[in-house]
């Protein structure tokens, strides 16, 4: 059965950059005959955080964030699109994800960050890197990281240029890294209950 991997991109800017990193990583693993779906959190539209999923009595959960609990339930594996604002996570994918917790523990996750300076988003990367292990998922180690956002696709949406190259060469082992411990984390459930 193909691995089901949620993308999550969280910019909700007019003009924002990173949407092309982000539907580049869904033809990529789709490619790889996985089933990517791109999250895209200003496309859904969740408020602010007031109450989490979880503080909702059961089943009076608003029907968008219910939704997205299944998605994440039904997951096999995450990929977190990071842009970078003053070194730190993008609000928009934060605020998503705070809505969650044990609807994502018991899967892995992976970084891919961007941003337009040289540094690609790395100040972001390291915090999400917290932010999700303390969420319950584990994170793989390997990463992408795309500098020059605004320059790494072109017009089609086609990676170019000196990012776009390396995102391609980089792009194989950190899906291959995901795919692994996709499988694994797969495995074992289907084996052993969670812990807790
Ligand atoms: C509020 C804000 C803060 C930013 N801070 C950084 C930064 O700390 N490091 C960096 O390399 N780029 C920074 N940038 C530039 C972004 O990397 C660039 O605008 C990128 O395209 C943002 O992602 P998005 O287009 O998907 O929203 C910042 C941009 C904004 C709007």
């Amino acid at each position: 059965m193909p691995h089901r991997i949620l993308i999550f991109y969280g910019s909700y800017r007019a003009d924002r950059q990173g949407i092309k990193l982000a539907e580049y990583l869904v033809r990529a693993f789709a490619e790889r005959s996985a089933d990517a779906e791109l999250v895209d959190a200003k496309a859904i539209g969740l408020p602010m955080l007031d109450r989490m999923y979880k503080e909702h009595p059961a089943g009076e959960a608003p029907p968008v964030l219910e939704a997205l609990a299944e998605k994440i339930r039904q997951a096999d594996a995450f990929v977190f699109v990071a842009g970078e604002y003053n070194w730190g996570i993008q609000p928009g994918l934060k605020n998503l994800t705070d809505h969650f917790l044990e609807e994502w523990f018991w899967r892995p996750a992976a970084i891919a960050s961007y941003s337009a300076g040289r540094f690609a988003g790395a100040r972001a990367a390291l915090a999400w890197h917290g932010t999700l292990s303390e969420m319950g998922m584990v994170v793989v180690s390997s990463s992408l990281a795309v500098g020059g956002i605004g320059r790494a696709f072109d017009s089609d949406g086609a990676p170019t240029g000196e990012s776009g190259a390396s995102l391609e060469r980089a792009f194989p082992r950190f899906a291959d890294d995901l795919a692994w411990w996709a499988e694994a984390a797969r495995s074992q459930r289907a084996r052993a209950n969670p812990p807790y």
